[in-house]
Formats: structure tokens, C-alpha cells, sequence
């Protein structure tokens, strides 16, 4: 029996603020044509939901200016950003922020009705809005109920995209040098019958955030396994700069727990929170003039290397001087989680350490969200626009996911009115998925600890610090698992689990690769074999 397929007008993978902003873009400029958002699990379960700092953006004009956004991000990326790119974040953020105002998100005010603003480290003003210490999720809120009143968006949860659909699918010979590599769909496993099916589009947004599920210890949820950048690496599409992988400083410290670490937001630091060492010394000092507010590349590397000296688990986030009241106003959320596990922030100190947070890299665009492959657009995490460079500055991620879900909106208008997102390849001879020889598997223990033999190489080898012969430990590794795996996805029936494993293996392949041929030391990428910059400035692409 053929399998279904379905055929949409824009397909958009991911219901997180990048694929959401795009999908009501789309949605009020075309209402008589079908979009279609197709999501792995619940469709709020996204790395949008658990953003705790905030969105940053030029508010408070008196004090603050875009070219003082610009000087910070550019700093914080380490002589790597695009600064066309940056400019044009920062400039047009400020209107993002309003469309997000007008979907209904709120931030908070101050008595007099202005917004409050919160700062973060290597921003040199306050200009962060924020909605207490859950941000993430009132602006997640506010896409998802926006597009609920949007009758032509139909959002498909539990659904896994496998892989593109390109013409390698028709038979034709697609490799790394083809010039006109087109995305005609995907084939998604449809958790309800357990089918690989195909959704055919003229044109596709990947939307699929992050990759820290690859390391042991990651603020980022189950989902964040790397799925966008993977599927575009093997349709041949270009990947960049996967080695700059950004460990947030402070993640509470909970011995046993595994999969997602509770973050404890930089704007504590901003608020006046005290990074000590075991001895209670305030050791930020001693790395940086900007202290507990330096970039995030610096303080986790200074509080890698304080751990490492005094043979801790973690250092400590000392609140206890701040004005209870004001905390809890600012972070009901970070107090109670405190108060469950018996820490008294007025009293205790907060154990943290580093952990995954952020990946500057992926998948390579142009200014207006382009991928290499034709008719596949990509926004958010997944992308690697050029913003970032190095190292990202705090809460320029959901200014990025808003600007750029916006540019690949006014591009795809664009090609939609001119004709051009036409192709010669005919979706409709795309063949079903060939399941052939495919049983279902014996023993899930193959894939669920192969999982975690890929997050210990990824966390013991290619970490904060790295050095040469760590990379080739891991690379190998890797290779390893790599071929294992391989085997197993020839011979049994896919599951979400070994679809996330696969992806997860050529992810940390990816991030070896690039780490292995950066070298020098910038930004999120130390490697003691290399501990100086190179005058060589270059983006790698693999
Ligand atoms: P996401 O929001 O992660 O959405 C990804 C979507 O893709 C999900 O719907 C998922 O189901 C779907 N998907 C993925 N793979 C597949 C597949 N194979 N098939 C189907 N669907 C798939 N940034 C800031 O700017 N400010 C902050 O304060 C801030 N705080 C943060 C705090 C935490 C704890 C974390 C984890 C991140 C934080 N960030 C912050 C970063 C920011 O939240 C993310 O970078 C951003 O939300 C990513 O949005 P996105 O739309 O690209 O992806
Ligand atoms: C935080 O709130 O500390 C996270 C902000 C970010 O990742 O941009």
C-alpha cells in the first residue's frame, strides 16, 4: 500500500519562536494557502520555552544606541561576526520586539509604565526585556495562542521529520559541488501509525534549534538534539563554525540529575549575584576587569578552571546580599526551584557549574535566511547567520530567531511573487520511503546507551577546554559509534531514538571536525595546543 503523502504551501519544521514568527508572517500575507508547522513533541516544547534572561534590544534611547548593541556583539564574537549581519540584528530587532508585543507577549513594567530593562554579561547598558525569569515561555505562549487564531496554520505535533527530500530522491547524483541542490519536502514518521510519509512544498523553513543534548550536562530540553543541522549535512548542504558551542556559566549544580540542567539566568549576575570559589572568594576578579559581567566564554572558562584547581563539582552563586523581595519579584521561578531542593537563596549559596547552552554554529545562510539548498530556508539556533561569530552575547538569540524568521518571510514573499521558487524537479515522482529489510529492534539498549557513550566523549573530550589529542580521542570515538549505528538504521524500523541518535553522532562529528581545524583559540573554542588567536580571521565550512 503507498504510503500517504501530504502537500502543503510553506512547511515550517518547528514551533519554536523562529518557526512560529515565520508561520504568522506567512499565514497574514497568504490566508487562502496552507501552512503547515510540523513539531516533535508538544508543540511548546521547544528551547524557547525555557529562555529565562530575556530579549535584548535598543529600548531606553536616552542611554543607551544601536551602535552600542553592535560594539557589545561584535566584542562578546570575538573578531568572527558578520558585522553586516549584526547591524542589521540590532536595528531591526527593535521592531521584532513590537510585532511580539502586538501577539499578545508581555514584559515587565515598572510603576511608571516604561519597560524595566535587565543587563547580562558583556552588555554595557540595561536593554534586556524580560517577563520575570521565565521569558522563554510568555513569549512562546503568546506565538502559540496567535497562531491558534490563524485558521490556515495546522500545526502536526509528535511528528519526526527524518530527512529532506531533494532530486538525490529522483535519482539524480547530488554531492557537496552540485550547484542547484532543491528541497522538495520531507519525510516525516508519523507517530501515530508508525509510517514514513512524505509532505511535499514549494518551500521549506528549518526551524529546529539547538544541538545540547549532545553533551551530559546541557540547559537545553530533550528535543535539542541537532536534528536541522544533521538532515541538511546529509543532503549535502552547507554547515559552519559547529565548534563554537556556548556553555552557559551558571547552571544549577544537582548531583544525578541528567538530560536538562535548570538554568539560573545571568541577570541574577546583572542584578548583583557573586561568582565564588569553595573557599568563598570572589574569584571573577582575578580573569577579567568586568568580573561576574564578562562574556560568557570567559567566566565559564574561569569557572571550568577554579573547579579544576580546587577539585570541586562546581562553584557557588552567592545571593545572599541581594534584597530577597527584589529577587523573588525578578525570579519567582529561580527561587522556588531553590527553595524545593532546600536552598534558601538569603541563605545558602547556589551551587553551579557550566553547562551546554547555546550553538553558535550550523546551518550557513545568507542575510535573508537562505540555505545552499534551494527553496530550504533556515532561522533561529539551527542557523549560523553570521550574528554570533565566536561567541554569542546573552539574549541576542531571540532577537536573531525574530529578525531572521522575519528576512526569510520577506524573501520567500518575494520569490513567491516572482515565480522563483518554481523548480524543474517534480515532487510527485518522489518516491515512498523504502523500509525494506528494516525490522523492529531487538534491544533499545543498542541505541540508549550509545546515547550516552556520544554525550561522555562529547563532555570529556570536547568541552570547555580542548586540546589535540582529546579531539582525535573523540573523533575516533565517534567514528565508532558512527558505524554502529549505520548498521542499525539499515536493518530496523525507525524510531524517533535512533533517528535523534544518528543525528546526534554527526552532529558531534561535525563540531570534532571544526574543532579540529580551528587552530588557534577564539571565542568558545580554547584548545591549549593553540592558546593564541590567529591573524588568519576565517569561518569554517564544512
Ligand atoms: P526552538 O525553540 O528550540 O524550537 C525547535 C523546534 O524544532 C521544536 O518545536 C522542535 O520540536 C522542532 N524540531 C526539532 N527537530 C525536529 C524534528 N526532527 N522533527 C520535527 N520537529 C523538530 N536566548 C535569549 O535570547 N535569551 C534568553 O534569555 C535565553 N535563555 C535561554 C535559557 C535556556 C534554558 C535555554 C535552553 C536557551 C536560552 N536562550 C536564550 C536561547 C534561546 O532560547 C534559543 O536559542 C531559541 O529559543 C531557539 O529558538 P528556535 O525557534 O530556533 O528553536
Ligand atoms: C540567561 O538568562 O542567562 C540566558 C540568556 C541567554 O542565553 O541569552
Amino acid at each position: 500500500m503507498a504510503a500517504t503523502t501530504h502537500q502543503t504551501d510553506f512547511l515550517v519544521i518547528g514551533s519554536g519562536i523562529a518557526g512560529l514568527t515565520y508561520a504568522l508572517k506567512i499565514a497574514d500575507t497568504y490566508p487562502d494557502k496552507k501552512i503547515t508547522v510540523i513539531t516533535k513533541t508538544q508543540t511548546d516544547e521547544t528551547n524557547t520555552k525555557y529562555a529565562q534572561g530575556g530579549i535584548a534590544g535598543v529600548w531606553d534611547a536616552e542611554h543607551d544606541s544601536f551602535n552600542k548593541h553592535i560594539e557589545d556583539t561584535l566584542i562578546a564574537g570575538d573578531g568572527l561576526c558578520n558585522k553586516e549581519v549584526v547591524e542589521i540584528v540590532v536595528k531591526e530587532g527593535v521592531e521584532r520586539i513590537h510585532d511580539i508585543i502586538e501577539w499578545g507577549a508581555r514584559f515587565d513594567k515598572a510603576e511608571d509604565g516604561e519597560y524595566k530593562l535587565g543587563k547580562e554579561g558583556g552588555h554595557s547598558e540595561y536593554r534586556i526585556l524580560h517577563h520575570k525569569d521565565v521569558t522563554g515561555k510568555e513569549m512562546e505562549r503568546a506565538l502559540v495562542e496567535a497562531v491558534a487564531a490563524h485558521k490556515n496554520i495546522e500545526i502536526i505535533k509528535h511528528c519526526f521529520v527524518v530527512d529532506l527530500i531533494t532530486q538525490h530522491h529522483l535519482g539524480y547524483l547530488v554531492t557537496k559541488g552540485t550547484p542547484d541542490i532543491t528541497c522538495l519536502g520531507v519525510y516525516v514518521l508519523n507517530h501515530t501509525n508508525n509510517q514514513i510519509e512524505k509532505i511535499l512544498s514549494p518551500v521549506t523553513l528549518l526551524a529546529t534549534g539547538g544541538n545540547g543534548q549532545v553533551y551530559r550536562s546541557t540547559t537545553n530540553p530533550f528535543i535539542a538534539t541537532g536534528d536541522g543541522v544533521a538532515m541538511v549535512y546529509r543532503a549535502k548542504g552547507r554547515i559552519e563554525n559547529m565548534e563554537f558551542i556556548q556553555f552557559h556559566p551558571t547552571a544549577l549544580y544537582e548531583p544525578g540529575v541528567r538530560g536538562q540542567s535548570f538554568l539560573i539566568t545571568e541577570a541574577v549576575r546583572g542584578d548583583g549575584g557573586i561568582l565564588r570559589n569553595k573557599n568563598g572568594e570572589a574569584f571573577m576578579e582575578r580573569y577579567d576587569h568586568r568580573k561576574d559581567l564578562a562574556p560568557r566564554d570567559i567566566v565559564a572558562r574561569a569557572i571550568d578552571s577554579e573547579m579544576k584547581i580546587n577539585g570541586t563539582e562546581h562553584v557557588y552563586l552567592d545571593c545572599r546580599h541581594m534584597d530577597l523581595e527584589k529577587f523573588k519579584e525578578h525570579f519567582p521561578n529561580i527561587y522556588e526551584k531553590c527553595k524545593s531542593i532546600g536552598i534558601d537563596v538569603s541563605k545558602h549559596m547556589i551551587p553551579v557549574a557550566p553547562a551546554a547552552h547555546y550553538s553558535c554554529g550550523g546551518i550557513k545562510t545568507d542575510e535573508w535566511g537562505r540555505t545552499s539548498i534551494h527553496n530550504l530556508y533556515a532561522a533561529g539556533e539551527c542557523a549560523s547567520t553570521g550574528l554570533h561569530g565566536a561567541n554569542r552575547l546573552a539574549s541576542n538569540s531571540l532577537l536573531e530567531a525574530m529578525v531572521f524568521a522575519h528576512r526569510c518571510f520577506l524573501d520567500v514573499k518575494d520569490k513567491t511573487t516572482s515565480g522563483k521558487i518554481a523548480t524543474q524537479y517534480d515532487a510527485n515522482a518522489v518516491p515512498d520511503w523504502n523500509a525494506s529489510g528494516t525490522n523492529q529492534p531487538k534491544e533499545m539498549i543498542l541505541i540508549t546507551q550509545s546515547l550516552k557513550e556520544v554525550q561522555q566523549i562529547m563532555s570529556d573530550y570536547v568541552g570547555i577546554v580542548r586540546t589535540d589529542t582529546r579531539l582525535q580521542r573523540a573523533m575516533k570515538r565517534i567514528d565508532l559509534l558512527w558505524e554502529e549505528t549505520e548498521a542499525l538504521y539499515e536493518t530496523t524500523t525507525l524510531s524517533p531514538q535512533l533517528c535523534e541518535l544518528r543525528n546526534m553522532i554527526t552532529v558531534s562529528y561535525l563540531i570534532v571536525k571544526c574543532a579540529t581545524f580551528r587552530k588557534e583559540s577564539r571565542g568558545l573554542h580554547f584548545n591549549t595546543d593553540y592558546p593564541n588567536k590567529s591573524a588568519l580571521l576565517q569561518n569554517i565550512v564544512l
